[in-house]
């Protein structure tokens, strides 16, 4: 009797502890997403340009694209990019919008469907940008080759992927944040949903930063402090846009993380993904310690540092291929 008290005490402050974390979750979600189109910040707004253009993007991609597709988007983009150049003119984001107006106006003309006022407000927002701008020519498609691909892309990369381990020495040399860039760099072309982008790396480098981080970070202890840089990837809330979308950021993070770890790599260092497995009390804790927005969900850390001439690393052995793999 007592034996079944205790375990349903401890069974109901568990539950109690588990409704607070959903609790901060779902309050982030609420006050950070763009859920309800609640659109009140920069990075929203640009979430949801993106996330608008790469409609019609996706749209000119396929074999087939209808004449005259997707006139609805088109119109709220339009009327979005408007509102946009009008808080904080057209900055990449909105040349890339602009510029896929571009190629679908083009892709209609050239399939016999000229829409003239359609281009003279595409003109007319053009005409905006202030002549010392910088211009970008990305937005719309790219046609490519089969072998264009092949050629970049043949590699055998089973050797890559198996010479990544999780490391857990490091050498004392510095890593340069010229490498941390390219690495970063690299990542950027990790795919995330409808390409809003919702990552951000954070880099640390001195003694004192690296250490105040990682005080939060429980899995680090006894290597941590070798790291010449631990970085934080987050995934900033105000991309997504539903409740579907509600743990996206944990899949889009997650990703780019991967992409970052595999970049690192390529250039000759050593990682560790260091867990972010907290209750909402440390999460709190470490944004308000280094400077972290609430809209941000920490995906996880990473150290990072140039390898020792010789090391041991965990085998971590993986499970057989059967389990892994239901041919259905
Ligand atoms: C999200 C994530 C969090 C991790 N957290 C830690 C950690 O806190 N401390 C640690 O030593 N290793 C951590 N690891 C590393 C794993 O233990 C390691 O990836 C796994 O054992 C497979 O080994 P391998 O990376 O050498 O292939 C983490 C890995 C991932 C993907």
């Amino acid at each position: 009797m007592l034996t079944k008290s205790i375990s349903f005490v401890a069974r109901s402050s568990s539950v109690t502890r588990l409704l607070a974390n959903f609790i901060y979750d779902l309050s982030r979600y609420l006050k950070s997403s763009s859920a309800g189109e609640r659109v009140d910040t920069k990075i929203k707004f640009q979430a949801l340009i993106v996330k608008e253009y790469h409609r019609i993007e996706k749209g000119l991609a396929l074999n087939k694209p209808r004449v005259g597709f997707g006139s609805e988007v088109v119109q709220s983009l339009l009327s979005k990019l408007r509102q946009y150049q009008r808080k904080y003119g057209l900055d990449e984001t909105g040349q890339t919008a602009l510029n896929v107006l571009f190629a679908y106006y083009d892709f209609n003309l050239d399939h016999g469907l000229r829409d003239e006022q359609l281009y003279q407000e595409l003109l007319e927002l053009k005409n905006t940008i202030p002549n010392n701008q910088s211009l970008t020519s990305i937005g719309g498609v790219i046609k490519l080759s089969k072998q264009e691909i092949l050629d970049s892309a043949k590699q055998d990369l089973r050797a890559f992927f198996q010479s990544r381990y999780s490391i857990r020495q490091f050498a004392s040399d510095n890593v340069e944040m010229s490498l941390i860039e390219a690495a970063v760099k690299m990542a950027q072309k990790t795919p995330s949903v409808c390409n809003r982008q919702s990552s951000k790396v954070y880099v640390f480098s001195s003694d004192e930063d690296k250490r105040k981080a990682l005080s939060y970070q429980t899995g680090n202890r006894g290597f941590g402090d070798q790291a010449s840089k631990v970085l934080i990837v987050t995934s900033d809330l105000g991309h997504f846009f539903h409740i579907g979308e509600r743990n996206q950021c944990w899949i889009d993070g997650g990703m780019f993380a991967m992409s970052l770890v595999y970049a690192l790599h390529s250039l000759g260092l050593g990682t560790c993904c260091l867990n972010w497995s907290v209750t909402y009390d440390v999460d709190r804790a470490l944004k308000k310690a280094i400077g972290i927005r609430d809209s941000e969900s920490i995906i996880m850390m990473i150290a990072v540092g140039h390898l020792p001439d010789e090391f041991k690393i965990a085998q971590s052995a993986r499970k057989s291929l059967k389990e892994v793999l239901i041919v259905s």
